[in-house]
């Protein structure tokens, strides 16, 4: 049984998918959330699923090494879920293919720093996009440029607010993003 330590900056309920969709599963399990903001709605889920979680900040991050001892100790495999700072080299190069990251756009469009939530939606009703969607990839050093595992595409409407579109990538985050953790996972034990 792999252990999966989330990473969530807000809401969760990626996080919260995902903790449920292994719940009964046999290949890996929702062991910790980490947040780095101690408002994030994700603490309130955490509580009422009974996950532990685990609120720092940049010093516990980047300047010293308690996150990376802790994710040396805690995690085979790390996922973001909304996360929205940067993961230090000595984390990603102790997790090689290990960190996995949703962004809710079509990379490489709609990428890099600020491009988060629903600055992406609003960007991409700006451009009147006639599609946008979902990017699942590897984490590297730099934001949103690692490997991509997998895509899945929506169809925008030219009434669909950016609300509207934020739902429509929501809907695709839910069904495809635990199930590509899983595959990601299994195909690593083979
Ligand atoms: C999700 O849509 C996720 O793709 C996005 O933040 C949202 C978090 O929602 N992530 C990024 O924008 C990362 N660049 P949630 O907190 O309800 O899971």
């Amino acid at each position: 049984m792999k252990r999966i330590v989330i990473f969530a900056s807000g809401s969760g309920s990626n996080a919260e998918n995902i903790i449920g969709f292994f719940q009964t599963k046999t290949t890996a399990t929702v062991t910790h959330v980490l947040t780095n903001n101690e408002h994030a709605k994700v603490l309130g889920r955490c509580e009422r699923l009974k996950i532990s979680s685990l609120c720092f900040d940049k010093n516990d991050f980047i300047k010293t090494d308690k996150i990376l001892e802790f994710l040396k100790r805690e995690a085979d495999y790390i996922v973001l879920a909304g996360f929205l700072w940067r993961v230090p080299s000595k984390i990603v190069s102790a997790f090689p293919n290990k960190i996995i990251n949703i962004h809710p756009a079509l990379l490489p469009k709609y990428g890099g720093k600020g491009m988060y939530g629903m600055h992406v939606h609003r960007a991409i009703k700006e451009n009147k996009e006639e599609e946008t969607g979902i990017t699942i990839h590897y984490v590297n050093e730099n934001y949103d440029e690692g490997a991509i595992i997998f895509q899945a595409k929506t169809e925008i409407l030219e009434k669909d607010s950016a609300d509207d579109i934020a739902k429509k990538v929501h809907k695709l985050e839910y069904k495809h993003f635990p199930e590509i953790i899983e595959k990601v996972i299994l195909e690593a034990n083979e």
